[in-house]
């Protein structure tokens, strides 16, 4: 029976040392464009880095973590109504895109776009890692690939041909816990316990949790990998950025 990609599909740090065909990053770009978008207006752009010594300084701002410094490519997707205002001013219409609004219609269209390339690529046999590490250091990710007005990075994903070992697929929730039937149901203490058991019993998590020595797998989440200190500063930061390219005053 055929593999069903869904059910099996998952998230590759480690590549070969092997280039990417650029006709094959461009077709991937190409088709990905069919993805839905607000208004059809395309409120998005993409940044492909290639280049070995630009590699290194995106790779630097990723926290240098092996899925970016290993990648072939790293693309860069922005939210941009720089060019659909350029095209209103240019066509004498008044454009009034610089405003938080705007901004989450192209995140929107931006993140539609990427998991569209991300489904592709995996799909041509490619290994793909959404790089979170965007957010934390938006501006000087800004500064490298010299963002104007309106355009600001929302995703990074580092691509490349699969190692040969297959990494372990991870866990998920079941269904029940996010799946509501008419309205939200909010679930009691003790169920949502129940929920979380795939994660807190999935292997590679209990490790992790006794590698840091804490309690539990939510503590390391709230601790070690989202911890609020962290949150506030890259809210601020970002926010600092918004304001910077235009879309909040
Ligand atoms: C918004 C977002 C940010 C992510 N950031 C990172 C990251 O910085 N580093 C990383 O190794 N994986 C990152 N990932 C991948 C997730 O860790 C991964 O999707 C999740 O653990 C589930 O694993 P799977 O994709 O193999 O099912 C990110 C995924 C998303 C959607």
């Amino acid at each position: 029976m055929k593999k069903d990609y869904f059910i099996n599909r998952r998230t590759v740090r480690n590549y070969a040392k092997k280039q990417i065909p650029e006709e094959l990053i461009d077709s991937i770009l190409e088709r990905a464009m069919r993805a839905p978008t607000c208004g059809n207006m395309q409120l998005y752009s993409v940044i492909v880095t290639k280049d070995p010594a630009n590699l290194e300084r995106l790779a630097k701002e990723h926290f240098n973590q092996p899925a970016a410094t290993g990648a072939d490519v790293i693309l860069t997707i922005c939210a941009d109504f720089n060019r659909f205002t350029q095209w209103c001013e240019a066509s004498n219409a008044k454009p009034g895109y610089d405003n938080f609004h705007s901004f989450m219609m192209a995140l929107t269209d931006a993140i539609i776009y990427t998991q569209q390339i991300v489904t592709i690529a995996e799909m041509e046999g490619l290994g793909t890692c959404y790089l979170g590490t965007v957010n934390y250091n938006a501006k000087q990710i800004s500064e490298i690939l010299e963002l104007p007005e309106l355009v600001v990075p929302v995703a990074s994903i580092s691509l490349g041909y699969p190692a040969n070992e297959e990494e372990e697929q991870c866990e998920r929730l079941p269904l029940d816990a996010i799946r509501h039937k008419e309205t939200y149901h909010k679930d009691s203490n003790e169920y949502v316990i129940e929920l979380f058991k795939t994660k807190d019993e999935f292997e590679p998590n209990k490790r992790f949790v006794e590698e840091n020595n804490k309690e539990s797998l939510a503590q390391l989440f709230t601790d070690i990998r989202y911890p609020e200190s962290v949150n506030i500063e890259v809210s601020k930061t970002f926010m600092d950025l918004l304001k910077e390219k235009g879309y909040i005053k």
